[in-house]
């Protein structure tokens, strides 16, 4: 019979017990901006290590990556030639110092080569630069866009053919479209595009950021410039707007994420389409709208959240996703009079069965929260609820746009919901008074009821913001109800 060794068995469990330790407990990794240039992640996490071409010299980081990071399918990847990145996951794996090329072998001595090469390449050089430049110039402001043109989708495609100097935002955006995985540009192309945008000016400042007007190769783009404290805002921005097939007419056009290390602090941008009228808020401050503005408004609104809320099932689908920040300031006008909804950084994603909540502790704002956000019966297992609460403060944000339909003359000024019963940048304790305990919701004027439109719109609001979410209509029925409302103008026109 053999005999049990008392010694060998705890040994045994010892070694069991570190592989588990090991598994469940974080990462250590290099990190060359963390004090001791150390980084620990957490559970799941990776070690990061990346090499890119920047400004024809190396650029090394090196640092840890979340498990929500790890999520995102971005940070591992490697472009030909110009970038390489790796994950990996044993305690400082990634302090292997990477290169883009094999290192080249040395050059036999000899300055007469040399400098015979120098003379030749040069001029080449400078020639080929000043042609790409005129090419560049001419074609740069007016961007010929033709079908003719367009890339295969089934073709690979190339970075270098993606950024090729005659490209415009349109032609980008259309490449994003058909680029495989459906989901963004390639990261180095973002980068690149990036870092060839010349600010212009500050447009606006939020929590999160400040928003720039830049220029790329003579269009307008809008440039959300982020503090490195916000970095987990930025990422969760730019993972959002990267999801599969999200890109849609009524959710703001992203373009490009970038995080620049400049040695002491760290740069992130988030770069978007432009448009000119700014928010709904900045536009119904400054403008009425007609009964069909405010349905076009209306439908283009309701068009995007439904669609952000809309789950595609197949390899090209999309998970349902829900806002979380609904609100006029959230959602940008276009120059033909429709609307985009833009700020997607506290998004939540619905993926089969699991609701995946940002990392980082940002919450809505206060004032178009839900009452169940409000007084915290709200249950966050349920997707569902999410959306619910979305369309709350989407009955709050078609309030203050009614209110600017402008019918025979008469309209209101613009106001913030409950502008009247909580003050300016109320506490969760002061909404939660008014809308969960008193129950009061903003007031629809008596105005309302002789334009039979703002009356439709007058019940479908109050549909959207009753206590019991889930007595609210859904986006769908919103995009529907308000896609009737120019039949019924027609008819009584
Ligand atoms: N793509 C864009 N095109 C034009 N203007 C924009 C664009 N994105 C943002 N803006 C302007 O910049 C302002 C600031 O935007 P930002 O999202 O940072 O903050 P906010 O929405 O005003 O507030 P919050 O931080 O609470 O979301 C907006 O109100 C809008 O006027
Ligand atoms: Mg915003």
């Amino acid at each position: 019979m053999m005999s049990v060794h008392p010694g060998k068995s705890s040994l045994e469990a010892a070694l069991i017990f570190l592989c588990v330790a090991q598994l469940t407990a974080g990462l250590k990794c290099v990190c060359q901006l963390c004090a001791n240039h150390t980084c620990e992640t957490s559970a799941d996490g990776a070690c990061w290590n990346s090499v890119m071409l920047i400004d024809g010299k190396e650029e090394t980081v090196k640092s840890c990556l979340s498990a929500s990071e790890m999520k995102g399918r971005v940070f591992c990847y490697s472009s030909r030639n110009v970038s390489k990145r790796s994950c990996c996951f044993t305690d400082y794996c990634n302090n292997e110092t990477l290169h883009l090329h094999p290192e080249r072998p040395l050059e036999e001595p000899g300055w007469t080569r040399m400098q015979l090469f120098a003379v030749i390449l040069v001029p080449c050089c400078l020639l080929c630069a000043a042609l790409l430049l005129a090419v560049f110039i001419a074609r740069g402001q007016h961007c010929a866009y033709t079908l003719a043109h367009k890339q295969d989708p089934e073709e690979p495609v190339d970075d270098q053919m993606l950024m090729s100097a005659d490209k415009c935002l349109q032609d980008l955006i259309y490449d994003m479209s058909t680029s495989g995985s459906g989901s963004g540009l390639p990261l180095l192309v973002q980068r690149t595009i990036a870092r060839t945008i010349v600010l212009q000016e500050s447009i606006g400042k939020g929590r999160f950021g400040e928003v720039w007007r830049g220029k790329w190769r003579g269009e307008d783009v809008a440039v959300k410039i982020f503090s490195s404290r916000d970095e987990r805002s930025w990422f969760r921005e730019a993972e959002i707007y990267q999801t599969i097939m999200l890109r849609h007419e009524n959710i703001l056009g992203f373009i490009a994420a970038d995080n620049k290390d400049n040695g002491s602090w760290t740069q992130l941008w988030l770069v978007s389409e432009y448009h000119v009228h700014g928010s709904l808020y900045d536009y119904l401050n400054r403008y009425t709208v007609s009964v069909e503005g405010m349905i076009v408004l209306a439908l283009s609104i309701a068009s995007g959240l439904a669609h952000l809320h809309m789950e595609i099932i197949g390899t090209q689908g999309k998970p349902a996703i829900a806002h979380r920040d609904l609100k006029s300031k959230n959602v940008l006008v276009k120059k033909n009079g429709t609307a985009v909804i833009a700020d997607l950084g506290l998004a939540v994603k619905h993926d089969t069965n699991t609701v995946d909540i940002p990392s980082n502790h940002r919450v809505g704002t206060k004032r178009y929260m839900a009452p169940e956000i409000l007084d915290e019966s709200i249950n966050m297992n349920i997707f569902e609820s999410f959306k619910r609460a979305d369309i709350y403060s989407l009955g709050l944000l078609f309030w203050e746009l009614a209110r600017r339909c402008s019918d025979r003359g008469l309209h209101e000024d613009f106001q913030l919901p409950y502008y009247d019963l909580v003050p300016s940048d109320p506490s969760i304790e002061e909404m939660r008074k008014v809308v969960c305990d008193q129950k009061l919701r903003p007031n629809i004027p008596n105005q309302w009821q002789s334009c039979e439109v703002l009356r439709v719109m007058g019940r479908l609001i109050r549909e959207c913001w009753y206590t019991n979410s889930a007595a609210r209509l859904t986006a769908l029925r919103v995009k529907k109800t308000v896609s009737q409302l120019s039949a019924i103008r027609d008819v009584k026109e």
